[in-house]
């Protein structure tokens, strides 16, 4: 039985930075920006957003009744997390009215654990016949003011329901993956900010990545002429470039023009909202079957996903028979074009004002909206609607 990416959505604040604006306050010429690092705007999440609201308004959706009849299992990656013991997942159970009768978690591992939690889902299902699993991958991603990182924030989440007889593509089980303990980036528990050594953090990805393609052609057998295009996880659009870089030239000249026009398509919508972490690879798979004109069913798409510190995995989907029909390309589209631009000034007032201390009794900064908002502190727990 095939199993695979039924649904998919995502879901971003509605506030955005013009980067442009960002590079002349920090006096860096733009191009750097632009061009050298490939970021155009970033979203801001406001004080009312954390990673629950965010992955419960991605996942509100896509959920119909069937869903919530189906779904058995919720995962929740993270690694923007708002409590040491509490998965996030209950939350959006409560939030989107799921069933009890369902198991909830939350995984960690960096940027990749989106990717453990499709994975996990698949096989759930192949074990569970009837039952769908959502996974919901959201992440606020923050350096700091003023710090080399600070143009490579962002945040937002991905939802996808993971089922039988998929309609946008099904995971094939040719996964090579690899792992090691590297310090390019990490968050200790005690901080609202990561570390991050930068340059290393681009050398160790490119590396996993090249050694992961020299994996997965030894062990499938299949080659760059076997792919249609390649989503990376993009942490700055010009690091899937990079990556991509080393192996581009394994393509004949016709097909390589076509994976080049694709991996564009892939970083459209990772240029508008920066780096989600861990719902970062599937805004950009997203964005692959938002912008590409040219793929047809059964065509295969690699996936790249990385996780500092470091974990990554390289696999393929098949795209199933009118995948587009269920792709939300222009409603994503337009919601990206209708956020509200902040600032710099704005951006770095919302920055600061994050509700971060459990001791204070405190309500959010939150307008009357319709979509799920934190709404604060109350002695210790934090209140949601
Ligand atoms: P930096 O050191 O300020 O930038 O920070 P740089 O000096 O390396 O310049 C960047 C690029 O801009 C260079 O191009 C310059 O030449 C170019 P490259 O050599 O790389 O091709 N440049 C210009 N281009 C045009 N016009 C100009 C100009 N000036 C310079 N005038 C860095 C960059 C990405 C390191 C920094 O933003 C950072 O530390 N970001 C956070 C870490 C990160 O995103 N790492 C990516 C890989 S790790 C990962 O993906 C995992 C992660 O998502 C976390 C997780 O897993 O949880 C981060």
């Amino acid at each position: 039985m095939a199993i695979g990416i039924d649904k998919l959505s995502f879901y971003t604040s509605e506030y955005v930075l013009d980067l442009v604006e960002l590079a002349q306050r920090r006096g860096v010429d733009p191009n750097k920006y632009t061009i050298g690092i490939g970021q155009d705007k970033q979203s801001v999440i406001p004080n009312y957003e954390d990673v629950v609201t965010m992955g419960a308004n991605a996942a509100a959706k896509i959920i119909d009744n069937d869903d919530r009849q189906q779904i058995d299992l919720i995962i929740f990656a993270t690694e923007s997390g708002i409590d040491n013991s509490k998965s996030s997942a209950l939350y959006v159970q409560k939030l989107l009215n799921l069933s009890e009768f369902s198991r909830t978690i939350e995984i960690k591992q960096a940027c990749y654990a989106g990717t453990f939690g499709l994975m996990q889902a698949r096989d759930y299902v192949a074990n569970h016949s009837g039952k769908r699993v959502l996974v919901i991958a959201s992440d606020i991603a923050r350096y700091g003011l003023n710090t080399p990182g600070e143009v490579t924030q962002g945040g937002g989440a991905v939802a996808m329901i993971v089922s039988e007889s998929p309609r946008i593509a099904t995971i094939n089980s040719d996964s090579v993956y690899m792992s090691r303990d590297v310090a390019d980036f990490w968050r200790p528990i005690d901080r609202t900010e990561a570390i991050v050594d930068g340059h290393l953090s681009t050398d160790i990805y490119k590396e996993m990545f090249l050694t992961l393609w020299q994996r997965y052609k030894e062990q499938s057998g299949r080659t760059i002429a076997d792919f249609a295009g390649f989503s990376f996880h993009l942490p700055y659009t010009k690091m899937g470039k990079k990556a991509f870089d080393q192996i581009i030239d394994e393509a004949d000249e016709i097909p390589q023009g076509r994976l080049l026009k694709n991996l564009k398509a892939s970083q459209k919508f990772s240029r508008q909202v920066g780096n989600l972490y861990t719902g970062s690879v599937y805004l950009s798979l997203l964005s692959l079957l938002s912008y590409a004109q040219d793929l047809v069913a059964g065509e295969q798409l690699a996936i790249f996903s990385y996780g500092s510190g470091a974990e990554a995995e390289l696999y393929s989907i098949t795209l199933q028979e009118n995948f587009f029909k269920y792709v939300p390309a222009n409603e994503t589209k337009k919601e990206l074009a209708d956020r509200k631009k902040v600032s710099v000034d704005q951006y770095e007032q919302i920055f600061n004002s994050q509700l971060l201390d459990s001791h204070e009794n405190v309500s959010s900064d939150h307008p009357d909206a319709d979509h799920f908002q934190f709404l604060g502190w109350q002695n210790g727990e934090r209140r949601y609607k």
